[in-house]
């Protein structure tokens, strides 16, 4: 497995940031929809965010004020602040590799916002060069730090030798009017300015956790639509991995309302099977504010057991990451290579649209 060890992810995930932890001065840059759970999450970490930084200098007061940080509006002047060492990166997915490449060019570690650039030449060139700098580079994979995806990563020993894997994710929407959910000027909905559609803004995460969980795969095969805006709103994968596990992935939209056990819009299950029982987490939003499920059903015991689960925030805890691996230079979450590999995987899987053969994987790093 590629992931880190367990013991470096749980400090990760269920530690305070100790004393000694060395705080760096920190600016982000796009005050946009993101940016409101990266500044909560950093609040409730006790981490100071001493500069925001947005074209618009409306949204970045609007984000300075909630948490009494300075304001710039040009990212040029907030990367030769000398008193910023880290950069949070929540632009537009195509503004990425510009930000990011300037950034390291600076000296600053990175925390991105997912993906990391909007193809795989971009991101393996990016992450080549985040490696050999010898800085930190934390993409922003949340869901790594929820704590249903957390508990399920925790737990695969328990359940080991696996058999089978699934990563299910159900959205209500129409394709066919909405997009990946967003009103039609946003470059959300925009797959030359995103990347994509669906898959990118919220497959890459199920990517993320499927190479955190086992690795990478080395086979796929399976299908995809994509409506006219170019939004792959059906898709189905089967992955194999060098030890023959195989994982599916399925991503669906439905007009159906009111799904999974919240009745909300948002349903995503994820199921692991093995020798020694079965693992399950549940999702039912994206950003974490309906407390996931877990739960361990061991194969020698008399049903599923509710997995404890703190009730920390995957923003929080994913930005103590961040900072206790600048004190560390290395990051505790989901680096630079990982972005590359999910960025990869997303440029395999559109070539599978029309076609039923099975696509080896080749990766460079
Ligand atoms: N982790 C998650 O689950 C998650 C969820 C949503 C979005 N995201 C990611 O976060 C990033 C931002 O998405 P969003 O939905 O917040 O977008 P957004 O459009 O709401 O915000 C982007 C902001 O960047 C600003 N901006 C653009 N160019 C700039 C520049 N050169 N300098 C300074 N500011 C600039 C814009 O004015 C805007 O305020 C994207 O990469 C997206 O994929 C991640």
């Amino acid at each position: 497995m590629s992931a880190q060890s367990r013991s470096d992810r749980e400090e990760a995930v269920t530690g305070e940031l100790s004393s000694g932890t060395e705080m760096p001065g920190i600016g982000l840059v796009g005050c946009g929809i993101i940016s409101s759970c990266l500044l909560e999450g950093a609040r409730l970490a006790g981490i100071p965010v001493r500069v925001v930084c947005d074209v618009d200098r409306e949204k970045a007061e609007r984000a300075a004020q909630s948490i009494g940080a300075a304001v710039q509006t040009s990212y040029e002047a907030l990367l030769a602040d000398p008193g910023i060492q880290a950069i949070i990166i929540a632009l537009p997915n195509d503004a990425h590799y510009d930000a990011a490449s300037q950034a390291l060019e600076a000296g600053k570690h990175v925390f991105c916002e997912k993906p990391l650039t909007t193809s795989a030449a971009q991101s393996l060139d990016l992450a080549t060069r985040a490696q050999a700098s010898g800085l930190v580079f934390q993409m922003g994979y949340m869901k790594r730090f929820n704590p249903a995806f957390a508990a399920v990563r925790d737990r695969l020993e328990q359940v080991a030798p696996l058999t089978s894997a699934s990563f299910r994710l159900t959205v209500s929407g129409d394709p066919a009017l909405e997009g990946p959910g967003r009103e039609p000027s946003s470059w959300h909905s925009d797959p030359g300015r995103a990347g994509g559609g669906f898959l990118v803004h919220s497959g890459s995460h199920l990517l993320d956790l499927m190479l955190f969980y086992f690795g990478k795969p080395e086979a796929v095969w399976g299908s995809l639509r994509r409506d006219a805006s170019g939004n792959e709103y059906m898709n189905h994968f089967l992955f194999r991995f060098a030890d023959g596990l195989h994982v599916s992935l399925q991503m669906v939209q439905t007009r159906a309302r009111g799904l999974g056990y919240a009745g909300s819009v948002w349903e995503e299950i994820v199921e692991v099977n093995g020798v020694n029982g079965r693992l399950t987490a549940r999702g039912a939003d994206w950003m974490g504010k309906i407390p996931p499920r877990a739960s361990f059903h061991p194969a020698d015991g008399d049903g599923p057991r509710e997995l404890f689960t703190f009730a920390g925030s995957q923003w929080a805890e994913e930005l103590k990451a961040f900072v206790a691996g600048i004190s560390e230079r290395r990051c505790l979450g989901s680096t630079a290579v990982d972005g590359y590999r999910v960025d990869y995987l997303l440029e395999q899987l559109k070539k599978l649209e029309g076609r039923s053969d099975m696509l080896e994987l080749d990766y460079e790093l």
